[in-house]
C-alpha cells in the first residue's frame, strides 16, 4: 500500500461527533446498555485496525509488532490484534499467561520484565518465547539454565540508551539513571564482553519512554543502540565468532494526542526520521521488533459515564460521575501530566454543543479528594442523566484499574463504523467476581 496515502487518510483522534454518534447508536439498542451500566467503555475497532495496518505497512514486512499488553489486557482484544497479524509484548508472567490464553504463538510473544524469576525464565526458554534480559545477573541466570535446555527463544539484552528523559518523569526510562536495562554509556565494554561470552545472545532491546518523549529523543535512543549493535557485530566478526545480533527490538513510546489541536508525530514521520538517522535498521541485517502500546489503543477507546448529580457549591459546579481514579489512575494521581477531553451528550446520546457554557469540576465516585477528572473546564450545560464522553481512553486505563472502593469494572464494547455493529469485549464485572477477588 502507498505509505503517503495511508497517513493522509489517517486522523489522530476520534472527534466528538464520531463518538457521540456511536454512543447514540449503542443507546438505541436496548439490550446493550442496561440500567446498571452507569459507565461503559467503547472501542472503535475500525480505527484500531487502521492503526495496526498502517504500522504494518510502514515497517519492513517481517517486523514483529509485539503490542504492549499492559496498555490493554483484554483477552478478546488481544485475540483481535492477533488475528490482524500482531504479536504481543508482556511485562510480567501473568501477562504472559494472558497472551497464551489469547492464542499467541510463542514466537509472537516477547517477555520483558525487570524482575523475572528463575522459574519464569525457565518456562519461557522451554516454550521458545523471546525474552529480553534486564541485567547482567539475569543473563548469567539464563546461561545457567541454557546448560540444560535447548531453546528456540530469541534472547536479547535491554540497554538503557541514556539518551535523555521526556516531559513526564514517571514514564521516562532513557535517562542517565533508570531502573530498567543496562546503561549504555556506563557499561559499554562489559556489554561487548557479554555478547562475546554468550553466543545465544542474539537480540538487543531498548525502550526510551512512553508519552512525553519527543520524536528526536526516541530516534536518538534507537540510534545509540543501533551503533552499539553494529559495534558488537563487528567485534564478534573480528573475534571469529559465529553469532551476531540479528534481532533489534526498538520498544514503543510513540506519543499520541490527548488535546484538541495538539500536534504529535505521525507513525510515518517516525519512520522517516528512523530511516535517515538509523539506516542500519533497514539494512536487512536485523529482524525488527516494535512494542507500541499507547499508539495502537489510546485514541481508539473512549468512555461514557453517566452524570449522577450536578452540585453547586459557592462558585463551583461539580459534576458527579461514575468513573474517576479507578479507571483514570494516572490522570487523578498526576493531573499535571495527563489530560482527557470531555464532551457532553444528553440521555439519548445527542451531543450538547450549546454556547451557554459553564466551568465545571468533574469528580469521580471514589472516596478521596483527589478523585477529580478535570478542574475548571468549560462544558455546555450539564444536567443529571446526561453522559460525559471521555476521549482517548483506550490505553493504560482499565489496565491500571484500581480496586479502591471496590467499584465494579465497567463493560467494554467494540464496534465497527461500517455498520455500527456492537460486540461485548468484556462484561460488566459481576458482584460474584468482586467477591472472589476479596475472598
Ligand atoms: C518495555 C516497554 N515496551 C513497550 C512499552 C509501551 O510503550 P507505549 O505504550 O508508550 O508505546 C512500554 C511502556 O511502558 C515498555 O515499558
Amino acid at each position: 500500500m502507498n505509505n503517503l496515502i495511508v497517513s493522509q487518510q489517517f486522523a489522530s483522534n476520534l472527534t466528538e461527533e464520531e463518538i457521540s454518534k456511536a454512543f447514540s447508536k449503542a443507546l438505541s439498542e436496548k439490550s446493550l446498555v442496561g440500567p446498571e451500566d452507569a459507565a461503559l467503555m467503547f472501542y472503535d475497532l475500525s480505527f484500531l485496525e487502521r492503526r495496526i495496518r498502517q504500522m504494518q505497512d510502514l515497517f519492513p514486512s517481517d517486523t514483529l509488532h509485539a503490542i504492549a499488553l499492559k496498555a490493554n489486557p483484554l483477552v478478546n482484544m488481544l485475540a483481535k490484534t492477533k488475528a490482524l497479524g500482531a504479536g504481543v509484548e508482556v511485562a510480567s508472567f501473568p501477562e504472559l499467561f494472558l497472551a497464551e490464553k489469547a492464542g499467541f504463538a510463542p514466537s509472537a510473544i516477547v517477555f520483558d520484565s525487570p524482575c523475572k524469576t528463575r522459574q519464569e525464565i525457565e518456562y519461557a526458554l522451554q516454550a521458545g518465547i523471546s525474552l529480553n534480559a534486564d541485567s547482567f545477573d539475569e543473563l548469567d541466570r539464563i546461561a545457567e539454565l541454557m546448560n540444560n535446555i535447548s531453546s528456540e527463544s530469541i534472547i536479547g539484552l535491554r540497554v538503557n540508551p541514556q539518551a535523555g528523559t521526556g516531559s513526564i518523569s514517571s514514564t521516562s526510562v532513557g535517562g542517565v539513571f533508570s531502573k530498567f536495562g543496562i546503561p549504555l554509556n556506563d557499561q559499554r565494554e562489559r556489554i561487548l564482553e557479554y555478547y562475546l561470552k554468550y553466543d545465544w545472545l542474539q537480540g538487543i532491546h531498548l525502550h526510551t519512554g512512553s508519552q512525553g518523549c519527543p520524536l528526536p529523543l526516541l530516534v536518538e535512543g534507537i540510534r545509540r543502540v543501533m551503533n552499539l549493535a553494529e559495534e558488537v557485530n563487528e567485534s564478534l566478526l573480528l573475534n571469529e565468532r559465529q553469532n551476531r545480533i540479528t534481532t533489534f527490538d526498538m520498544g514503543g513510546g510513540l506519543p499520541v494526542s490527548y488535546q484538541t489541536g495538539e500536534t504529535v508525530p505521525t507513525m510515518e514521520q517516525y519512520l522517516q526520521a528512523l530511516r535517515s538517522a538509523c539506516p542500519g535498521l533497514f539494512s536487512g541485517n536485523f529482524k525488527l521488533v516494535t512494542e507500541f502500546g499507547r499508539y495502537i489503543y489510546a485514541n481508539a477507546g473512549w468512555v461514557a459515564s453517566k452524570v449522577e448529580y450536578v452540585k453547586k457549591e459557592r462558585d463551583h459546579h461539580i459534576v458527579m460521575t461514575h468513573v474517576g481514579a479507578d479507571l483514570f489512575l494516572r490522570k487523578c494521581y498526576n493531573p499535571a501530566d495527563w489530560h482527557h477531553r470531555i464532551s457532553v451528550v444528553d440521555k439519548d446520546g445527542n451531543l450538547k454543543t450549546g454556547t451557554a457554557k459553564c466551568k465545571y469540576t468533574v469528580a469521580g465516585p471514589l472516596c478521596f479528594a483527589g478523585d477529580i477528572l478535570a478542574s475548571g473546564i468549560e462544558l455546555p450545560m450539564v444536567e443529571e442523566g446526561d453522559y460525559l464522553l471521555i476521549h482517548d481512553a483506550g490505553a493504560y486505563t482499565f489496565g491500571m484499574w484500581s480496586r479502591y472502593n471496590s467499584r465494579q469494572m465497567p463493560a467494554v464494547l467494540g464496534y465497527t463504523t461500517e455498520d455500527y455493529s456492537f460486540e461485548t469485549l468484556k462484561q460488566r464485572e459481576s458482584r460474584e467476581s468482586l467477591l472472589d477477588f476479596w475472598t
